[in-house]
C-alpha cells in the first residue's frame, strides 16, 4: 500500500516537472541545455568556437559546421549528465531551426530530428530571437506588457512589441550592420581581436566619451530603424586622419591579448576613440527605445542578445530613460540553448510540435 501510494506519489512529481532539452547551433557556439518548466536551468552548456575563428576576424561558415559536427554530440552529452536527466524523462527537444548559417543549423536541426525519433520525444522548432527574449522571460514572471523587446547581437538589431507572450510585432531593425557586428568590425579595423564587443566595452572606460563627435544616424521612412554602417565609416576616418599604424601592429602581434597588455597597447586618443565609439551606439539604442516606449506606452523594456551584456549600457539604460530595463544574467545573453528550451515550453504546453520534415531556415523570420 504504502509503496503504491510512493510510486503515485513519484508519477505526480513527474508530471509536474517538465523537462525540455535545447540545442543550439546557429552561429559559432555549439549549446545544449535542460531546462524544466520553462523556468528551471538544470544545465547549460556552451562550447564556443573563438579559437577557430579568432584568426580570420570572424566567424568562418564552413569551419563553423565542421566544430558543430565535432561538439554535438559530447555538448548535448555534458548537458543530460549536468542535469541528472535521462532522455526518457525528457517531455521534448527544442532546436533553432533559424535564422543562421545555414550549415551550422543543420548540425543542430539532423541532430534533434535523429534523437527525437530514435525516442519517440516531440520535436519543437524554436525562432533564434525567440531564444533570446525567452532569456529574459525566463527569469523575470515580473515582466509586465506590452513591453518592448531589443534583440541586439552580432547577428541583429531588432526591436519588437510584445503585446504577450509569443505575440510580436516588428516596428524596427537594422538598415544593414548590427550593433555587435559593428562592434566586432571596429575591433578587427583596430587590431583589438574577435568578439570586439566584450573587448571594445572593457576598454571604453578608460577614454573620454564626448571626445570624438560621431554623426547620429536619421532613418527616413521607419524612425525606429537602425543604422550602425555611418558610424563604422567614420571609426575608419578617424584612423585615416590618426597615425596608429604602428599601435596596430603592436595590438595584433600580442601573444596573450589580455584586456591589460591592449590597454597598454592602445594610445590614449584610440581609447579615446573606443569611448566615444560604444557612446554612439548606446545612444543610438536608447534613443530608438525611447521613441518606440512612448508609441507603444511600453510597462518594461527587455534587452537581450550578445550586446545587452554591454556594460555602458547597463550603466545608462535607467538612468537616462526612467524606463524599467530587464536585462539577462550572465551566461544567458550570448547564444546558448537555455533560451531555445525555454522559448519551447509555451509551445509545448500549447503541443505545437514540428515534424520530422523541419527544415534549418537560413532567414527565418519571427514577425
Ligand atoms: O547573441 P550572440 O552571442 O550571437 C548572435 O546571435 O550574434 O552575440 C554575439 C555578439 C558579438 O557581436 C559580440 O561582439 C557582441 O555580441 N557582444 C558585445 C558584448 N558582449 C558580446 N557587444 C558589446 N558589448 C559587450 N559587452
Ligand atoms: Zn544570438
Amino acid at each position: 500500500m504504502r509503496d503504491q501510494i510512493f510510486r503515485q506519489f513519484i508519477i505526480k512529481i513527474r508530471r509536474l516537472q517538465t523537462f525540455i532539452l535545447g540545442i543550439e547551433s546557429s552561429c559559432d557556439e555549439t549549446a545544449a541545455a535542460v531546462v524544466e518548466n520553462g523556468r528551471r536551468v538544470r544545465s547549460n552548456v556552451v562550447a564556443a568556437q573563438l579559437d577557430t575563428h579568432a584568426k580570420y576576424g570572424g566567424v568562418v561558415p564552413e569551419l563553423a559546421s565542421r566544430e558543430h559536427l565535432r561538439a554535438i554530440v559530447p555538448v548535448v552529452r555534458q548537458a543530460m549528465d549536468e542535469a541528472a536527466v535521462d532522455l526518457q524523462q525528457l517531455a521534448a527537444i527544442a532546436v533553432t531551426a533559424g535564422p543562421g548559417l545555414v550549415g551550422s543549423l543543420l548540425v543542430g536541426v539532423t541532430y534533434a530530428k535523429a534523437l527525437c525519433f530514435a525516442r519517440g520525444i516531440p520535436l519543437i522548432s524554436v525562432h533564434h530571437v525567440e531564444g533570446h527574449i525567452h532569456s529574459v522571460l525566463m527569469e523575470n514572471p515580473e515582466i509586465r506588457f506590452p513591453a518592448l523587446a531589443l534583440v541586439v547581437s552580432g547577428g541583429h538589431t531588432h526591436l519588437f512589441q510584445l503585446h504577450e507572450v509569443g505575440s510580436y510585432r516588428l516596428l524596427g531593425k537594422t538598415r544593414d550592420d548590427a550593433a555587435g557586428e559593428a562592434y566586432d568590425k571596429v575591433a578587427k579595423l583596430l587590431g583589438f581581436g574577435y568578439p570586439g564587443g566584450p573587448i571594445l566595452d572593457q576598454l571604453a572606460r578608460y577614454g573620454n566619451p564626448h571626445a570624438v563627435k560621431f554623426t547620429l544616424s536619421r532613418m527616413k521612412g521607419n524612425e525606429l530603424d537602425f543604422s550602425f554602417s555611418g558610424l563604422k565609416t567614420g571609426v575608419l576616418r578617424w584612423t585615416e586622419q590618426h597615425d596608429i599604424k604602428d599601435e596596430i601592429e603592436k595590438r595584433r602581434g600580442l601573444e596573450r591579448p589580455t584586456i591589460d597588455a591592449l590597454r597598454t597597447a592602445s594610445s590614449n586618443a584610440t581609447l579615446d576613440l573606443i569611448a566615444s565609439f560604444q557612446h554612439t551606439v548606446i545612444e543610438e539604442l536608447l534613443r530608438r527605445l525611447v521613441i518606440a516606449a512612448d508609441q507603444i506606452c511600453a510597462e518594461s523594456i527587455i534587452v537581450a542578445g550578445g550586446v545587452a551584456s554591454n556594460a555602458g549600457l547597463r550603466e545608462r539604460a535607467t538612468r537616462e530613460t526612467g524606463l524599467t530595463f530587464y536585462f539577462p544574467s550572465p551566461g544567458l545573453a550570448t547564444d546558448n540553448a537555455a533560451m531555445i528550451a525555454a522559448a519551447a515550453f509555451p509551445k509545448f504546453e500549447r503541443h505545437e510540435f514540428a515534424g520530422f520534415d523541419l527544415k534549418a531556415h537560413a532567414g527565418l523570420m519571427l514577425a
